[in-house]
């Protein structure tokens, strides 16, 4: 417990941050905090339990999302959770899907800080890890700083999570998709310095636009850690290929972008005997040219190519001769 370096962290996205994807990025990275995608607790209460909670120990430390209100479904979770080992257990308070809101998960759940109160206690009394929250900066009108201030006093002081990870925006509720709701209300990242300020005892980690390392290190002078989403999945080798020594003070040799695949080639081919589609595994490897000559061809040969039966790693070996 309280051991993590949260300096930096991989936010969870869904259908992005899968098991492969976080292969993908530890191979670029050893240090970074990982997070899964979120992982509803009536799923696990409910569902396939090493379907959504299997991973490969190359991945930690990781981290892993719930999503729920009901104290029993996430005591169930937590229980599995812990049972596979995950290094942190962190509660959703920021996803404003009106599908999740409807199952009272997500950011809806700012609104109730008592009910997230029990929530955070269930969980932490069923674990030996450490729980932790992912929230916004408010919800629809309530935007002042007072109210984020007010929500994390309460939940600090009535519980043992003392890690907050702040998406520095507000979720709109209704009337914003998803997608909007990641670009439209304006980024705070001023009310996080603030939490900051007025919490120095716990850990405040900062999330929304954050797009590179001068950024990450910006925000290092105010807050304990820097959690990048999009950047960190549509531009990988960018962000993650020289963060380890940038951030943390390794000394690592620096991986080329052709020696990442290939290292995540192997990977690729010992999950394909267990009857994993190359695509699901391929999918992740189209950011990792961003910009580079090639770059073009080498996600068109695989989009084109990596959904054909039969597939094997050939067809990124294939795509690979594009950049070179
Ligand atoms: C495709 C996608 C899926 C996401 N899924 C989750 C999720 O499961 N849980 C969560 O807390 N946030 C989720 N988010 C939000 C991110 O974790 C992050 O808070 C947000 O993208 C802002 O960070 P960024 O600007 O660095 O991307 C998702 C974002 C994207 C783009």
């Amino acid at each position: 417990m309280g051991s993590i370096d949260r300096t930096f962290s991989i936010a969870p996205m869904m259908e992005w941050t899968d098991r492969h994807y976080r292969v993908l990025a530890r191979i670029m990275s050893k240090k970074s905090l990982l997070y899964t995608e979120m992982v509803t607790a009536p799923a696990l209460t409910y569902g396939d339990v090493d379907k959504h909670l299997k991973y490969n120990e190359s991945e930690h430390p990781i981290a892993v999302q719930l999503g729920g209100s009901n104290v029993d479904e996430l005591i169930t979770a937590t229980k599995h959770c812990t049972n596979y080992n995950y290094d942190e257990i962190n509660l959703n308070v920021g996803c404003p899907s009106e599908r999740v809101q409807n199952g009272k998960i997500g950011a809806i759940l700012m609104q109730e800080p008592d009910l997230v109160v029990d929530c955070l206690n269930a969980m932490a009394n069923n674990t030996d890890k450490e729980v932790t929250i992912k929230h916004r900066i408010g919800v629809d009108n309530n935007d002042k700083y007072e109210n984020v201030k007010s929500f994390v006093d309460i939940v600090a002081n009535k519980t043992k999570c003392k890690t907050f990870i702040v998406h520095a925006r507000v979720a709109i509720l209704k009337g914003l998709s998803p997608k909007e709701n990641r670009q439209i209300p304006p980024l705070k990242y001023d009310y996080v310095y603030k939490l900051k300020q007025d919490f120095p005892e716990l850990k405040i980690i900062i999330n929304g636009g954050i797009t590179d390392l001068e950024q990450v290190k910006q925000h290092l002078q105010f807050v304990d850690g820097a959690m990048i989403g999009r950047s960190a999945y549509q531009t990988p080798y960018d962000v993650l290929h020289n963060i380890d020594n940038i951030l943390f003070n390794e000394h690592n040799e620096i991986l080329s972008r052709q020696e990442v695949i290939l290292e995540y080639i192997k990977y690729m081919d010992t999950q394909a005997k267990q009857g994993t589609p190359i695509s699901t595994m391929a999918k992740h490897l189209m950011g990792i040219f961003h910009s580079q000559k090639g770059g073009k061809a080498f996600r068109r040969y695989l989009s084109e190519n990596m959904f054909d039966k039969d597939t094997t790693t050939d067809v990124v070996k294939k795509a690979l001769e594009f950049t070179n």
